[in-house]
């Protein structure tokens, strides 16, 4: 293949889809170079299969970075309620699970096949299995991309190859080695929303309860989050630990209040009034799961008949029960992880156009930057608002 083009997108996942075919419909050449054997795999994973593909709660609040403020230009410019509007469109079914996350009835495979619709539509030209072996601006400023197709040469160039998560989908560093070739910073990358592992007595005091689910409130570093936990035999995952993942680092504290929304010495003293007979363990197994009540009297709570406390020991297994440690020795990586952290320092790429300020014509859009969504459809948002953003601009 010998192409020249207007745009070279690199990578056909959520936001090289999205730009291409919003700078497609301006009459722009558009041509996309996907790594894998088909473009949009990470949608296809997602969300169960259903794609979260929004939220509609969606706010800067939403997403770390370095820079919080990076991010808010493109999301108030594209908002979930436009995502929608296409999604709409297209007459993909769609529902709203909890907390304004909004899934496709049916299957993700929907949205794929609207972005594709979407990008033939706009004339944009999508190319498979594209190995890029090389990456250089030419003395006229467009951009030569040579590979095992041959040679491509674009006046602009947006990376949109994603971040590190899942290697097995085609994930790779190849958008922050170019943006390091180009001499961009990069702050550093590390999995996020990932379950968190156990080790040593730890996991021998949990390990065994894997399946077992409950409602926490998980805080690290000033943040909370409250849904499920479910315990793995590796350690600990489900929505509340996933979210606070991307908040923790090794040696981190992490709590959890084990009986969230609920007043835990509250609690307690109205047992020790009407139920002093019964055993804290016994009541704890009616407040939640009874292995795990189990396992926290057996190593963290002592369990005898509640008339056989004093005050200060309510309140001191009340502390327990609202901020028990949590002790992680790491996350399952890359591997499982969801997204990744880190990425294109934000700081020499426009907020508004997405172009890079040190290399006139290059772009960086979607999850290759270091913006990170919590779980709930942000990431996704993210991808679509920063795509959108450049593909109006190139
Ligand atoms: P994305 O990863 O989508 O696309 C990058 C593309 O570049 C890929 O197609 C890749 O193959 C390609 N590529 C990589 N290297 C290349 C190279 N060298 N040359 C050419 N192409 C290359 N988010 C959300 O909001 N709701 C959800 O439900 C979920 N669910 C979910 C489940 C699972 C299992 C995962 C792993 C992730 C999610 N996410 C999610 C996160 C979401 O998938 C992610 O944030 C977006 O896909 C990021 O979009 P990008 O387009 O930036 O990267």
């Amino acid at each position: 293949m010998e192409a020249r083009v207007d745009v070279a997108v690199i990578g056909g996942g959520a936001a090289g889809l999205m730009c291409a075919r919003v700078a497609g419909a301006r009459g722009l050449r558009v041509l996309v170079l996907e790594g894998a054997n088909r473009v949009g795999k990470k949608i296809l994973m997602s969300g169960g299969g259903r794609c979260n593909f929004t939220n509609t709660g969606t706010a800067p609040e939403n997403f770390l970075s370095a820079n919080p403020h990076f991010c808010k230009s493109a999301l108030a410019r594209y908002t979930p309620w436009q995502f929608l509007e296409l999604v709409e469109r297209h007459r993909i079914a769609w529902h709203e699970k909890e907390l304004g996350q909004l899934f496709c009835d049916e299957s993700s495979k929907l949205i794929v096949r609207m972005l594709l619709d979407e990008c033939a539509r706009a004339g944009v030209r999508i190319e498979t299995q594209c190995g890029i072996e090389r990456v250089e601006v030419q003395d006229d400023g467009a951009f030569a991309i040579d590979g095992r197709f041959g040679r491509v040469v674009a006046g602009k160039l947006v990376v949109a190859s994603g971040g590190l998560s899942i290697p097995s989908m085609g994930a790779s560093g190849f958008g922050h080695a170019l943006a390091r070739q180009f001499g961009h910073a990069l702050q550093p990358t590390r999995a996020g929303l990932v379950p968190l592992t156990l080790s040593g007595r730890h996991l021998e005091r949990l390990g065994d309860l894997s399946g077992v689910a409950l409602p926490v409130a998980a805080t690290c570093n000033g943040q909370t989050f409250r849904n499920a936990m479910l315990l793995t035999h590796r350690g600990v995952s489900g929505p509340a630990i996933l979210q606070i993942s991307s908040y923790w680092q090794p040696g981190d504290p992490l709590q959890l209040d084990l009986l969230p929304g609920r007043d835990a010495l509250a609690l307690l003293q109205r047992w020790q009034r009407e139920r002093p007979a019964a055993e804290l363990r016994t009541l704890l197994g009616e407040v939640m799961p009874k292995r795990f009540a189990q396992r926290l009297c057996e190593h963290w709570l002592a369990s005898r008949p509640m008339r056989r406390y004093l005050p200060a020991e309510l309140q001191a297994m009340a502390a327990t029960l609202r901020e028990w440690p949590l002790v992680a020795s790491g996350t399952e990586g890359y591997r499982t992880a969801e997204v990744t952290l880190g990425g294109v320092d934000t700081g020499e790429v426009s907020s508004s156009s997405f172009e890079s300020r040190r290399v006139p014509g290059l772009y960086f859009v979607g999850e290759v930057l270091d913006v990170t969504g919590w779980l709930g459809g942000y990431n996704f948002q993210w991808a679509w608002a920063s795509a959108h953003a450049a593909g109006e601009a190139l």
